[in-house]
């Protein structure tokens, strides 16, 4: 089917009670382990490109890759600028044809944060798309021991209603205790902010940061109200790990090594889907 921006999904997802994943995806064997995973899994997914990539020549071509392989698919595959910069940026992937954008507007001030929001929400309701944006702040897992235990930048729950509400925002981000990247000390997620943001809004939770949680942590974000979880760390790893296997193996060769990449995709992104509660959903 043609891809599909995921809203309606994540909006089954809060009500049933499972997660979709946000898969980064960096090139074509990464996209196509994703698929293999969604297809043989029965799920929906979301494909994101980073901001820091949408710049680059083959991005068109990237995207019109994924929007081909989704055609081909029976799932509901979104295509999402991940970690958007600015409204320039979330319109640049509107005009891609990007299905969801998430605008980061997660270190300006609230005022700030919301009207840079509001104005992406305009442009990108006006093409068909979905807008996704952060509150409070998600930082690096590097300096996590600074901000989980200091709890830096966690989503104040009183403020969700009026940034909702004066933003026409369709899914929130938010800062419950994880961070981007490997987690230098334990992560802690706050259950009980999720659940009490959940009790304000009724708009999809987004975690990011999804690497390097226990199954447990997993369970209870969703369980607490968590509907959609971003993937990208893990999958760089396992693919990175299959790849320099590959390429020691006797008789390695160039195509072996991009199967590698393809399958470790395959397998992870298999993993998380059906952890999540995701796969037979689609
Ligand atoms: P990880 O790299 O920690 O999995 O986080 C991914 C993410 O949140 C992308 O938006």
């Amino acid at each position: 089917m043609p891809l599909v921006s995921i809203k309606e999904q994540l909006q089954r997802a809060t009500e049933e009670g499972f997660a979709v994943p946000l898969f980064d995806a960096f090139e074509m064997a990464a996209v196509e382990g994703i698929f293999a995973a969604v297809e043989t899994k029965k799920a929906p997914a979301i494909v994101a490109i980073y901001d820091a990539f949408l710049s680059l020549p083959a991005v068109p071509a990237h995207a019109a890759f994924i929007r081909e392989m989704a055609r081909l698919s029976p799932m509901p595959v979104s295509l999402m600028l991940d970690h958007g910069s600015s409204p320039g940026q979330c319109e640049k992937a509107l005009a891609l044809g990007f299905t969801d954008v998430m605008y980061d507007g997660s270190k300006l001030s609230i005022d700030e944060n919301i009207a840079e929001t509001r104005r992406v929400v305009l442009a990108a309701h006006a093409a068909g798309a979905a807008v996704e944006a952060e509150l409070g702040h998600v930082g690096q897992g590097s300096d996590y021991e600074s901000i989980g235990a200091a709890r830096d930048a966690f989503t104040d729950p009183d403020t969700v209603g009026r940034f909702v509400a004066d933003t026409g925002v369709d899914y929130l981000a938010v800062a419950v205790g994880t961070a981007h990247g490997l987690y230098k000390g334990r992560p802690h997620i706050d259950l009980g902010l999720i659940k009490k943001i959940r009790a304000t809004t009724d708009i999809p939770l987004v975690l990011h940061g999804g690497t390097g949680l226990s199954e447990a942590q997993y369970r209870d974000a969703i369980g607490a109200g968590i509907a959609k979880i971003n993937i990208s760390t893990d999958l760089i790893i396992a693919a990175t790990d299959k790849m320099v296997g590959a390429a020691r193996a006797e008789g390695a060769s160039y195509l072996g090594i991009v199967h590698a990449a393809r399958e470790a995709y395959r397998e992870r992104c298999s993993y998380y889907l059906d952890l999540f509660g995701a796969s037979g959903k689609g």
